[in-house]
């Protein structure tokens, strides 16, 4: 197929109106045009081929293109493209619960639909919300969430997010929320971060069982990404958190919401971030991205019978919240698909020793003096790029390196897309040793052009 380059070109910058950009930065570059994806790579409409490292704004999981998703859509397209989900059911959908059923732990028997991560956030913030309503609990109006957390760009995810860059110019439309210092800010150490399994320092949960006995009457819930803070700047911090946040969260009858949109179905070397803390369950969690493996928008918010059952009854108990595309069946045909490929290959626990390299090989980075912190878990890995670690001296700030080295990434087949000055890979099930090998050493080639500008 032949693509008029000019022609998409012209109509990008006259009409379109990127996410996540400041369209100014594009004045005098032109966006690349991505045409075809296949494996680890993405290809341009002039045939290059591009390194997937952050797998897409991380949905993908299975490669690209995976030829049995893609089947699986197709037949899916001739039975049933969609049907409202409110008074009717169908297959795809009670299907595709049957499948995580088997994934999740018997705890969770409710799942509700809805269409992308921050609608899962949404939903699950309005369930913990409704869920005190409902038992006649008044005045739990509030959440905590921790320093640099992120859950997405509609109103409720953007209130319980903590990353001022991205939410606070919207502050005057947020509701209350208590944000708490992160685990890791908590006697920052002085070593690499590596992944967080350095012994648990019992400190690090002092501020939130502060925040959590000082507001106990008034928050609903506490909101986290388990273990990886992702957009905030892929910082990690100990499972062991996790279970002590569970403790005085019952202890003060506060919920907990673990938002998965990110990390689930394997990305951290467990099916979900929250099973590295071993016993550790959330009352809600939010699934989204990967649950297609990249092809559609589908998503889920998972919780237990006792928050189920505060619903149950009166019409003024009703959950009324919905969307159109609520379990719509492609999707679900998707995720019932993306579902069997996991088990049948045992992922992630097959992909242990895989990720093993990729950690080595980032420790390896440690011989050079830009890279200040590392950080790892599962497939996931990020590098802070600063002036000098020896000097603990960061970049100067008037540069934009990340972009720059964004940039630079194109020209080597390979795309990075920094968060600042973090340098991340966000890999998918299918890369190899010998990708890894590759993305990394072309990666720090890349880097190594840009900071010695
Ligand atoms: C942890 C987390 N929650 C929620 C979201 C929002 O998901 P979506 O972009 O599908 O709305 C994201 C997106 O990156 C995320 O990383």
């Amino acid at each position: 197929m032949s693509y008029d380059r000019q022609k998409i070109l012209e109509t990008d910058r006259k009409h379109v109106w990127h996410p996540f950009t400041q369209q100014k930065m594009y004045e005098k570059i032109d966006p690349v045009i991505i045409v075809r994806g296949e494996g680890l790579f993405l290809y341009d409409d002039a045939g290059n081929q591009y390194y997937d490292t952050i797998s897409s704004w991380w949905v993908n999981l299975l490669g690209h293109t995976n030829k049995r998703v893609s089947a699986a859509m197709k037949k899916q397209l001739d039975t049933l493209e969609h049907v409202n989900f409110s008074g009717f059911t169908h297959p795809y959908a009670t299907g595709l619960i049957d499948e995580l059923r088997e994934m999740i732990p018997e705890v969770f028997t409710r799942y509700f639909f809805s269409d992308n991560g921050s609608t899962a956030v949404e939903v699950a913030i309005k369930m913990a919300f409704q869920y005190w309503v409902n038992k006649g609990i008044k005045g739990k109006n509030s959440f905590i969430m921790l320093n640099n957390s992120y859950h997405g760009d509609t109103l409720g995810a953007t209130s319980v997010g903590a990353v001022d860059l991205y939410h606070a110019t919207y502050k005057p439309l947020m509701f209350d929320t208590i944000r708490v210092t992160a685990p890791y800010e908590v006697n920052p150490t002085e070593d690499y971060t590596f992944d967080a399994m350095a012994e648990y320092d019992s400190a690090s949960f002092e501020p939130m069982r502060k925040a959590m006995e000082e507001n106990k009457n008034s928050v609903a819930a506490v909101i986290v990404e388990p273990i990886l803070q992702g957009a905030g700047g892929m910082k990690i911090y100990h499972p062991e958190y996790l279970n002590d946040l569970r403790k005085c969260a019952d202890e003060h009858n506060i919920l907990i919401i673990c938002d998965e949109v990110a990390t689930g179905f394997g990305r951290t070397g467990e099916l979900f971030a929250f099973m590295h803390a071993k016993g550790f369950k959330p009352d809600i969690f939010a699934i989204s991205k990967a649950i297609t493996a990249g092809f559609m928008p589908l998503a889920l918010t998972v919780t237990t019978e006792d928050v189920y059952n505060s619903f149950y009854g009166d019409i003024m108990k009703t959950f009324f919240h919905g969307h159109s595309y609520t379990a719509n069946p492609l999707a679900c045909a998707a995720a019932i698909e993306t579902m069997h490929i996991i088990k049948e290959n045992n992922y992630p626990h097959a992909k242990h020793e895989v990720m093993e390299h990729f950690h080595s090989r980032l420790r390896e980075l440690q011989q050079f003096d830009f890279v200040g912190d590392i950080r790892y878990k599962g497939f996931v890995g990020a590098i802070d790029i600063v002036k000098s670690r020896k000097d603990k001296t960061p970049f100067d700030s008037n540069r934009n390196v990340g972009f720059e080295i964004y940039q630079e990434s194109l020209k080597h087949g390979l795309v990075l897309r920094p968060l600042g000055n973090v340098i991340y890979w966000w890999l998918p099930m299918i890369v190899e040793r010998a990708d890894i090998d590759i993305i990394i050493n072309k990666s720090i080639e890349v880097i190594e052009r840009v900071i010695s500008r």
